[in-house]
């Protein structure tokens, strides 16, 4: 009899559990807990898109960090920044783990079978940066170097490319400081980085210098990724769309950039 009743009661249990989650799936579920926090996964090895400012704090910083605050503010949602290494951000969306990616991340047609992207909120073009004096001053001298890219990113895609007509030995790191790392050792001879993002590193290591070898100029560009048919893209693209009209996008990007306006 008593286990008749447990039976029964845990049966009970089931259908009650059941039915929660069907009211809760009514809204769309969210990496957080909280309703109104997002969690945005990014890899902030990447100024100033992203980054640590050792110096002051451990928080992440940068362009995407301050879109993704003003966009969430409009939308009533408080942002929470997840530091994860660039080629896990898609599986983080899939899996639930964030609700968001702002990483300066290209919304590639691979990608883009995975998880949804918003418009092109900055666009890039790939740069080669080796050491001053290397003799790397166009692609075809690439020939027989080692090249260091981010895995999983389309700066990986673009060597592989290369590859087909110049011969390179390809490298990758996790983090785009450890690349850069790399070539003041003398291990790698030049590395694939994004325009914008080299630049950064350029000013601040004088050893280093660059060319740029894109011709598009948004084939290299950036959107906010959201896992597939979330509620959330339309929801922000419309707020992206309204801060490309007012200027408050070109502001973020003469904060971070500085002069050149582009989007
Ligand atoms: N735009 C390139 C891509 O999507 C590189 C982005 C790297 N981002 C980063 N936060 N490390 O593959």
């Amino acid at each position: 009899m008593k286990k008749t009743l447990g039976v029964f009661l845990s049966m009970f249990l089931v259908v009650g559990l059941l039915a929660a989650c069907g009211t809760s799936n009514k809204g769309v579920k969210r990496a957080s807990n909280e309703k109104n926090v997002l969690i945005m996964g990014t890899s902030a090895d990447y100024p100033p898109f992203e980054y640590v400012k050792t110096e002051k704090s451990n928080n992440i910083i940068g362009f995407d960090v301050d879109l993704a605050n003003a966009l969430g503010k409009k939308l009533g949602y408080k942002i929470q920044v997840k530091d994860i290494d660039f080629s896990g951000l898609i599986q983080s969306l899939k899996s639930g783990e964030v609700d968001l990616v702002l990483a300066g991340m290209t919304p590639t047609p691979k990608r883009k079978k995975n998880v949804d992207f918003s418009d092109i909120y900055y666009t890039a073009k790939y740069e080669i940066i080796s050491k001053k004096g290397s003799g790397i001053n166009t692609l075809n001298d690439l020939k027989g170097k080692t090249v260091g890219v981010q895995l999983g990113s389309i700066q990986e895609t673009k060597a592989q490319e290369i590859n087909k007509t110049i011969p390179i030995k390809i490298e990758n790191r996790n983090r785009i400081p450890d690349i850069i790392e790399e070539i003041n050792a003398g291990r790698f001879d030049a590395a694939i980085i994004e325009n914008t993002v080299a630049k950064g590193f350029l000013t601040k290591d004088t050893s280093l210098t660059g060319f740029e070898i894109s011709d598009k100029a948004d084939e290299a560009g950036s959107a906010i990724a959201f896992p597939k048919n979330s509620d959330l893209t339309s929801k922000f693209n419309n707020e992206l769309k309204k801060m490309k009209k007012d200027g408050e996008l070109n502001a973020l990007i003469v904060k971070w950039f500085g002069g050149t306006v582009q989007q």
